[in-house]
């Protein structure tokens, strides 16, 4: 199994540049099932996330055509096989976003239950309950979720008891086929839902209010095929500003959009970083003298990122004095604890909250990755423990992250990938 190893030390410099939004590309490539005609996604990020739904899709039947440079173009001209099967979704759970798309295009669906994961339950009760507003019929057996839908969905308030981002995306994509208005009530506002809805846009669908909590979808008849760049993925970016953060610095991450940022960059100013725009894609991070310990909430967006919680959690480590991580999104997402206290890091976790004393010396470890976001915090963490840090299962990292190990070498961390 792959593994990084670390030399931890040396200070971040240089540019450092930004991949597409694995977690909007995810979707766009979901609602390509929505049309027969072909479309074209730009800056779609090579990881492994994307592969498994680039499977996906093939397994449901749709053609799909990869270039290196991230161009991937999609045609679902017949859907013979409209289902997910367990296998692809218990290794990647957003594979439910091809639900609203295969019963708006094709009558049914059949998607496998994802169970449990690392991070919490991650049920996707809500999506089921949105497309039920729809009109959709549904049935669970076998583990199963089947989802039929004979004379079409039909507008409806879909109102969210909870926030859920790919639960926003599935009934927005079921919506915009669906006879007549639909409101989408407690929408997500996550940049990645706007993204989305962008897309479905320019491929004929006609949403207004993405980004905001109620979303308006008048359904249309048919959608056509489009060409759509996806955005920057801002949780990257915010891995590497953490990077240029917690290695004392001085780093210019690219292709980035810095409005999508604005909680993290708040919270690294507060923690006594510099953060500049030189221009509208950039950001520079700089550390002139010691961080200071920083409170973290997540929340859903413009809140806090939980997808930057582990990674905000490892920089903590490095400040001074004593701050609270509060996770409010998922029951179980502080699995990255327990392997930075065996590089000697200062925590406590009391449920929902992990209680960090800093600056601790950290010193290098084999530490094993437990899910995507933690394996990135762990690396943070091998970035300035002395000495080597081996961080294992580095397959958690690959779904999310593209050659985050060529990237982080390339503007002078040591690191490399081994056997
Ligand atoms: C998306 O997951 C992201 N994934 C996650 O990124 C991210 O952590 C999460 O949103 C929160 O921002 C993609 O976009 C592909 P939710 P999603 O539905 O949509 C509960 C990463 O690291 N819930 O917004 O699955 C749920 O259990 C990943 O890139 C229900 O109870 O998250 C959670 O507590 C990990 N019932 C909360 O809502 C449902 O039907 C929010 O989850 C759906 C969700």
């Amino acid at each position: 199994m792959e593994k990084f190893l670390i030399k931890g030390g040396a200070p971040l410099e240089g540019e450092i540049p930004v991949s597409g939004a694995k977690n909007s590309a995810l979707p766009a490539l979901a609602a390509c099932l929505l049309t027969d005609e072909a479309v074209t996604l730009r800056r779609v990020p090579r990881v492994r996330d994307i592969r498994t739904m680039e499977r996906l899709l093939e397994h449901i039947g749709a053609a799909v055509e990869r270039s290196d440079n991230g161009r991937v173009t999609v045609q679902a001209a017949a859907l013979a096989n409209p289902e997910a099967p367990y296998d692809l979704v218990k290794t990647m759970r957003a594979s439910s976003l091809v639900l609203g798309p295969l019963v708006a295009r094709t009558g049914r669906a059949r998607v496998s239950l994802p169970g449990g994961c690392a991070i919490g339950a991650r049920p996707i009760n809500l999506h089921v309950a949105g497309l039920e507003q729809l009109g959709a019929v549904i049935s669970q057996t076998h583990g199963y979720i089947e989802a039929r839908a004979p004379q079409g969905l039909r507008g409806a308030r879909v109102h969210f008891d909870r926030i859920t981002v790919t639960g926003t995306e599935d009934i927005l994509m079921a919506a915009v086929l669906a006879s007549g208005e639909t409101l989408i009530e407690n929408a997500a506002r996550e940049p990645e839902v706007v993204d989305l809805a962008d897309l479905l846009t320019r491929m004929g669908a006609r949403i207004e209010g993405a980004g905001s909590s109620l979303i308006r979808v008048q359904g249309v008849e048919r959608l056509h095929g489009a060409d759509h760049t996806i955005i920057p993925d801002r949780i990257e970016a915010g891995t590497f500003l953490i990077a240029g953060a917690i290695t004392g610095g001085d780093l210019l991450v690219t292709g980035c959009r810095p409005d999508h940022l604005g909680a993290l960059i708040q919270k690294l100013r507060q923690a006594g970083c510099e953060l500049a725009e030189p221009d509208a894609s950039t950001l520079r991070v700089r550390r002139p003298g010691h961080l200071k310990a920083t409170d973290v909430t997540t929340e859903e967006y413009p809140g806090f990122a939980t997808d930057l919680q582990a990674q905000y959690l490892a920089l903590m480590t490095q400040g001074e004095g004593i701050s609270f991580i509060t996770e409010t999104i998922f029951e179980n997402r502080f699995m990255h604890a327990s392997e930075l206290l065996r590089m000697g890091a200062n925590i406590r976790v009391e449920g929902r909250q992990a209680i960090v004393a800093g600056p601790s010396r950290l010193s290098g470890a084999g530490v094993i990755a437990s899910d995507l976001r933690a394996s990135a915090s762990l690396v943070l963490a091998g970035l300035v423990a002395r000495g080597e840090t081996l961080v294992d299962r580095v397959y958690h990292i690959d779904r999310g992250y593209e050659r985050i190990e060529e990237k982080l070498a390339r503007v002078g961390a040591d690191i490399r990938r081994v056997d």
